[in-house]
């Protein structure tokens, strides 16, 4: 049985914007001039730090410029569908108001529940509303996994804190769209899967991330950063960083350019995936500007081309790598997203009877020629309007099967 999360939006969705927050945002990738070479959000494990030290952090959250609601706005003005906001990471902190622990946003200078403001941003501008949450690491926890630690009793942890949290989490806050769990590690068989029938006893329509543990996920959750090479049979999606950590770290600067990162979407659309992208706000809350800089841009890219990006399914395999760009596809309908500057296109191996071909941004029709190739496979020429030749933009093909009929690569005849 492949993955199947019975929710329609999610199969939609494709785009949406991870957004990782904490007390490791306050120390910005770096502790008493140490600077990890890992994750930001590690630092506490990667550093060793003391658990009563790190937890200190507590007395300097105030991110007086976190503004969630532009936020927001903005993921929707991105193009993205849903967010996920971390509502406490493997260091334990929980960014919202709880009963369970006082090692809360409420007990910091800050004072207030993130994660409200994240759900009520959510329902403001429509947009699908996630909870990440570290079932099993809590490194704050004397009882929380820390990943290579052995821990005394983590089922008294589960039932304490755990479970307790996330009941909360799918009370609190209205209709939660996604459970975002993350790091099983040595859950058992039995805790992941009353972890997964507590979720649906509460809110039955919260779909469960691929990383719940022992495979129960709704959805499969790919390794971080890492697309499958073909189409996945089954809802998933990829968690990607835009430079090289999650938590906010002021050290790495290795972000992503628009063109990559446009790239990566289309690739991960053409497998029939979600690309679940992060930014990691700064100590005081702001969102660093290159990340700004550069979803603006992916945007005007994502914003004219809609059509060829949302409510998308997986190719069948075509044999080559193409050199101009990505295609992604919808019942009927081949879209030719063209990333390098091209003033004629030829697409190969291709034998649907292609009755109409257009630009998805302006729907103008477009001439175009289907014949075969000196080889003797299907082909399909394009002029393309010279407003078009120095610019991205996406062509669509039109014709009356449901998929798109590519054909393989013949093997030598023997005879
Ligand atoms: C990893 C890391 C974590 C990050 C996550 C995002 O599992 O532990 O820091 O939150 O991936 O996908």
């Amino acid at each position: 049985m492949s993955y199947n999360t019975n929710q329609q939006w999610f199969k939609e969705a494709k785009y949406g914007l991870f957004v990782h927050f904490g007390l490791y945002s306050i120390l910005e990738g770096a502790y008493k001039g140490t600077v990890t070479s890992g994750l930001a959000e590690w630092i506490q494990h990667s550093l060793n730090i003391d658990r009563d030290e790190y937890a200190s952090l507590l007395n300097l959250f105030d991110p007086v410029q976190l503004d969630i609601d532009t936020l927001v706005k903005r993921a929707k003005d991105w193009g993205m569908k849903y967010v996920v906001f971390t509502s406490k990471h493997h260091e334990g902190f929980s960014l919202f108001d709880t009963r369970f622990d006082d090692f809360n946003v409420m007990k910091t200078p800050y004072g207030k529940d993130i994660i409200m403001d994240v759900s009520k941003a959510c329902k403001k501008y429509g947009l699908r509303f996630g909870i990440y949450y570290s079932q099993a690491q809590d490194w704050h926890d004397k009882n929380g996994l820390w990943s290579g630690k052995q821990t005394d009793d983590f089922h008294e942890y589960y039932l304490r804190k755990c479970l307790p949290q996330i009941r909360e989490l799918l009370t609190n806050y209205g209709k939660v769209d996604l459970l975002w769990l993350d790091t099983p590690i040595s859950m058992s068989f039995d805790e992941c899967q009353n972890l997964y029938r507590y979720v649906k006893s509460i809110q039955p329509e919260c779909i469960i991330s691929g990383r719940i543990g022992h495979d129960l996920g709704d959805y499969m959750t790919t390794t971080d950063n890492y697309i499958p090479r073909l189409t996945f049979d089954g809802d998933f999606e990829v968690p990607c960083t835009l430079n090289d950590t999650w938590g906010y770290s002021k050290y790495d600067k290795n972000f992503k350019s628009a063109d990559a990162i446009i790239g990566l979407l289309l690739k991960i659309v053409n497998r029939g995936g979600n690309y679940l992208l992060n930014i990691g706000p700064d100590h005081l809350g702001s969102i660093p500007d290159e990340a700004i800089t550069i979803l603006d841009k992916v945007a005007e890219y994502v914003n004219r081309n809609k059509e060829a990006i949302f409510d998308t399914f997986g190719l069948p395999y075509y044999p080559y790598d193409i050199e101009w760009g990505e295609m992604t596809a919808k019942r009927n309908h081949l879209y030719l997203h063209v990333l390098r500057n091209k003033r004629s296109l030829d697409i190969q191996n291709i034998a649907n009877k292609v009755k109409r071909a257009y630009i998805v941004e302006n729907k103008k029709e477009l001439a175009f020629l289907q014949t075969l190739s000196c080889e003797g496979y299907g082909e399909i020429s394009i002029d393309i309007p010279k407003e078009f030749h120095a610019q991205k933009f996406c062509i669509a093909l039109e014709y009356d099967e449901e998929l798109p009929i590519f054909e393989q690569i013949r093997d030598k005849k023997t005879s």
